[in-house]
């Protein structure tokens, strides 16, 4: 019996599926079909496929033409698959000439003649049109944004806002996108979504006007500085029926919800303590240092640091302290917070000004997960034991900058999918903005006192 396999994500099942089936069954007896896991399809990048594995296993079986259908979810399967299930023939369309000529050694490589004019890809653009997206602010974000949304489909970048319109056009013709703006209300006439990479300040008023005119919304972090703005704009979305989404990248990487799961598993018994820092010394010209108002440590990177926080032990903590290292123009060189929860512990850590072990520990009853710098990338971490001999490593792959993974999400939200509304919870966002508004009232008590040298000094 010559047995035949062939592999593929087979979203919106197509004639170009079915023919290549069609063909790769006459060339043996007996057919095996791989089919894609969402998680394998994140990591070789992969985005925005619309159908379930279930669906798309379900349309491979209603063509009748698979003996048998399996799971690939990992990168050097193929070679395991064609040594044990006994392969003879492995064949993909004629768009992958040449990739697999490695399993020659293995088994007899058939490429098979593509049917012309017809994709996945296609398919998912005629059914949910490219989302347009203007970027409002044009400063360091903003090229890296625009670099990431090339490798999410069904998404463009059309143009730059910025107040000061000659800003915008420089950032326009240097980057080449479309057209710029120096008028917000204009500007959003002809965006479906806009993505705010503006300074903190200005996120709320921005996020506020664009929802209101029904544009969808990503918004860096922070979205807001108090609870009831954050509340507002959730509700003030809902309403509206366009999606709103805080952006912080870490929280859509499937390193970082890989991670997060793991921990939630019972592999390290209860979640106890969590301990997370994220620190970058910073030059003494940078806003982050000069912004007496809206600089600072915690309100740069504390959104990384409180996500695994609130993931594992929830919104719901009973206490939280604050201690800072000030400069005297007031701003936090570095902020310790600390979270009382009834069953737990945690610490943030940020330092612009103080330069830390980026860290994050996940403690519990069993034992820990220890992910080092920078694990808001999450490319790999370790679980580990009472008996130090004992590690299980994890290396989670992780794609560019990582911003593509929130940019993906954004666009399956808009076009409907809310599978992945758990990266980030409105809830979790809220009560983010919650602790910012605590920070800056407790920031705004000790302003001028502990602070021993000038920002202008590190
Ligand atoms: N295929 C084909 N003819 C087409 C489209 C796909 O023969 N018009 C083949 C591919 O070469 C592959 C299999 O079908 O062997 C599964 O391909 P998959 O990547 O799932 O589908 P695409 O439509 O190519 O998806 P995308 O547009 O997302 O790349």
């Amino acid at each position: 019996m010559k047995k035949v396999i062939t592999y593929g994500t087979f979203d919106l099942f197509h004639e170009g599926h079915y023919n290549l089936l069609k063909r790769a069954k006459t060339l043996g007896d007996y057919l095996i079909v791989g089919v894609t896991t969402e998680y394998y399809d994140l990591q070789r990048g992969k985005l925005n496929v619309v159908d379930s594995i279930l669906e798309r296993i379900e349309n491979v079986k209603r063509t009748g033409l698979a003996d048998e259908i399996i799971v690939e979810d990992h990168e050097g399967q193929k070679q395991e698959d064609i040594q044990k299930l006994g392969v003879d023939i492995f064949t993909v369309g004629s768009d992958w000439v040449g990739i697999f000529d490695y399993l020659k050694e293995l088994c007899q490589v058939v490429y098979l003649e593509r049917t012309p004019e017809i994709s996945s890809s296609i398919l998912r653009a005629s059914k949910y049109p490219i989302v347009q997206v203007g970027v409002v602010g044009s400063g360091r974000i903003a090229p890296r944004f625009l670099a990431e949304a090339k490798f999410v489909s069904g998404v463009n970048v059309r143009a730059v806002y910025n107040p000061h319109e000659m800003s915008a056009e420089r950032f326009g013709k240097t980057y080449e996108v479309e057209a710029y703006y120096g008028d917000f209300k204009t500007f959003l006439e002809d965006m479906d979504a806009i993505y705010i990479a503006s300074p903190h300040q200005t996120h709320y008023e921005y996020a506020k006007m664009a929802i209101e005119q029904g544009r969808h919304v990503l918004c860096e972090k922070p979205l807001t500085f108090t609870v009831r703005e954050a509340q507002e704009l959730y509700a003030l979305a809902k309403d509206r029926g366009v999606v709103l989404m805080e952006g912080i990248k870490t929280a859509y990487c499937p390193g970082f919800i890989q991670m997060m799961n793991v921990a939630r598993s019972g592999m390290i018994g209860e979640v106890r303590d969590v301990e997370a820092c994220f620190s970058r010394i910073t030059a003494a010209q940078m806003r982050e240092m000069q912004d007496e108002k809206f600089g600072g440590a915690f309100l740069e990177f504390g959104s990384y640091t409180l996500l695994p926080i609130f993931k594992l032990l929830g919104c719901q903590y009973k206490s939280v302290e604050f201690d800072s290292i000030l400069a005297r123009n007031g701003i936090d060189l570095y902020t310790k917070i600390h979270f009382r929860y009834k069953d737990g512990l945690a610490m943030s850590k940020t330092g612009i000004g103080v330069k830390s072990e980026g860290q994050l520990v996940i403690a519990g009853t069993k034992g820990y997960i220890l992910a080092e710098s920078p694990w808001w990338l999450t490319k790999s971490f370790a679980v580990r034991y009472e008996d130090p001999t004992k590690i299980e490593h994890y290396s989670p792959k992780f794609l560019g900058d990582g911003l593509r993974y929130e940019i993906a999400d954004f666009v399956s939200k808009i076009n409907g999918g809310n599978r992945m509304a758990y990266c980030l919870t409105n809830e979790e966002s809220i009560a983010m903005a919650g602790v910012v508004e605590r920070f800056m009232k407790e920031r705004g008590k000790v302003r001028g006192m502990v602070g021993t040298r000038n920002a202008k000094e590190y």
